[in-house]
């Protein structure tokens, strides 16, 4: 916030004719406008399609026209900013396009600035070169903090409600509201207060659900909190420990002694062997909020731009940093970005553009987590090196892995693993994903259940035997899969 400030008095103090401001959020973006105007001693003005300028000019009519108002800017002796609301469906004019550019020119020998404000990106090419584009980030823990305090003040005197909170409540309160904006936040807290008439521990579920409910509505983003601990996720040794060796990467120890934050990780493989289970996982193991990224629903038109959904996406995982990103079968949205005659006119590949660079340059601690099973469909550009940390390949499970699979599914049905012969069942389930060992086991529940008795190893190998694992059927897959892992990525187990 402070250095989103910073940056745009320094390009209203140089001259800069016109800047974009990027946002969802119009109220909060002119409120900060309109404390640099009284930074630099200019005065804010407004223009809408509906008023003309707020506030309107003495001695003429106030233009309603989109050109008139940039023409009136132009003529305008005044040493002030001027946001314009709502403009860029004009931009689409080539007749307001034009008088922009005559006005840029006009500007940059004057004390004047026009800014637009609006949450889509979207400049004519004539334009490109004179707008600097500002993307202003979600609010961050200190702003929250300072909406949370405005929020309680008129409370000071009720004796009912307590204003100060402990910094530890304070710092839960407002970290779990991260990722939202200013006013979603706000709500959130109101809520909070006027269901409990207090802010508690108690309320913190609460303010996580209402958080989980409205990043979920806005987008493509779903906010899975922390639940798949590593111990369900049978074998992947390596890559458990590579995790492992990082888990206090994102502490400010990790800072001081030089280290990097970790990018990210990717997990391509053989279907059902654990890949998104270990991606779960990992969040917990970290203890960091998951977001997961639907890379399907980034083109569904009825949530709005595709471009756009992923910018906000980025924008509400930096804010909730440190944070894991997780992006699933990541070959399935992004398929669409070498060929051509895809038929979306290079969207998939802008939007794909658009998450390199963002993994290229970010500067937050967002780790992310892709996964994929064919390689195929994966861009090349997506496995260069420096984008991800490390490439893992997820096998199907050896024999001692099969062991410890049905060891946690047999637990996870709470029945005690001991009771059952682990070595005969990996015998058996030789080719086996884990998966498929799942199933087995509860084929073997079915079974027994149908004959009013307790499941056993025997029920298990019957079932075992009943199945054709996918790896037979798809062995030249595999087989292919494990040819391209041999070069480019690392065991995971
Ligand atoms: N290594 C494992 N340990 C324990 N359970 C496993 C393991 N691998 C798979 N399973 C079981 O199989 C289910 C499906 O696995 P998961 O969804 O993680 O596979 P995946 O690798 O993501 O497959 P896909 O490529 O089809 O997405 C898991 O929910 C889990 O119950
Ligand atoms: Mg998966």
């Amino acid at each position: 916030m402070e250095k989103i400030k910073a940056d745009l008095t320094l390009s209203i103090r140089a001259r800069y004719p016109l800047l974009y401001l990027l946002t969802w959020e119009e109220d909060r973006a002119e409120r900060i406008v309109e404390e640099i105007s009284q930074g630099v001693g200019k005065e804010l003005i407004f223009w809408t399609r509906t008023r003309g300028f707020q506030p309107a000019p003495k001695d003429e009519t106030n233009p309603l026209k989109p050109e008139d108002a940039l023409k009136s800017i132009g003529k305008s002796g005044k040493k002030a900013i001027y946001i314009l609301r709502d403009f860029h469906p004009f931009l689409e004019d080539h007749d307001v396009v034009r008088h922009l550019r005559d006005l840029v020119s006009q500007l940059k020998r004057s004390y004047k600035t026009v800014i637009l404000v609006s949450p889509v990106l979207k400049i004519p090419p004539e334009l490109e070169k004179d707008v600097t584009v500002f993307d202003l980030p979600l609010p961050d823990t200190r702003e929250l903090g300072q909406v949370l305090k405005n929020l309680l003040e008129p409370y000071r005197n009720s004796d009912k409600v307590n204003v100060d909170l402990s910094a530890e409540l304070n710092e839960k309160v407002v970290q779990a509201t991260t990722g939202l904006t200013r006013n979603e936040a706000e709500n959130v807290y109101a809520k909070a207060l006027i269901n409990n008439r207090n802010f508690s521990e108690e309320d913190l579920p609460l303010i996580i659900e209402e958080k989980k409910q409205l990043i979920r509505k806005s987008g493509i983003l779903d906010f899975i909190g922390l639940s798949t601990q590593m111990g369900v996720v049978g074998g992947l040794e390596k890559l458990k420990h590579w995790l492992r060796q990082r888990a206090r990467a994102f502490s400010n120890k990790a800072r001081q002694y030089g280290l990097p934050e970790p990018k990210g990780v990717l997990m391509v493989g053989v279907q059902g062997c654990g890949k998104s289970l270990a991606a779960k996982a990992i969040a917990t193991e970290w203890n960091l909020p998951l977001l997961r990224m639907d890379v399907g629903k980034i083109f569904d038109s009825f949530i709005g731009h595709s471009e756009d959904n992923m910018r906000k996406a980025l924008a509400q995982a930096e804010a909730m940093s440190p944070t894991c990103l997780w992006l699933d079968e990541i070959e399935k949205g992004f398929s669409g970005t070498q060929g051509s005659g895809q038929g979306d006119s290079g969207v998939t590949a802008r939007v794909f553009g658009t998450f390199l660079t963002w993994m290229q340059e970010k500067t937050k601690p967002v780790f992310v987590i892709a996964t994929a099973n064919n390689i195929e469909a994966l861009p090349p550009e997506l496995l260069r090196k420096g984008r991800f940390d490390e490439i893992f390949f997820v096998d199907l499970p050896q024999h001692g892995e099969r062991m410890e699979i049905f060891r946690i599914h047999i637990a996870l049905k709470k029945r005690k693993p001991e009771q059952y012969d682990l070595n005969a069942l990996a015998d058996a389930a030789e080719q086996f994903s884990g998966a498929e060992i799942q199933e087995a086991v509860v084929s073997a529940m079915y079974m027994a259940f149908a004959e009013n008795r307790e499941f056993t190893t025997e029920d298990i190998i019957k079932a075992v035997k009943e199945t054709v694992p996918l790896a037979v059927t798809a062995q030249e897959r595999i087989a292919d899969l494990r040819e391209w892992a041999r070069q480019r990525a690392r065991p995971s187990s």
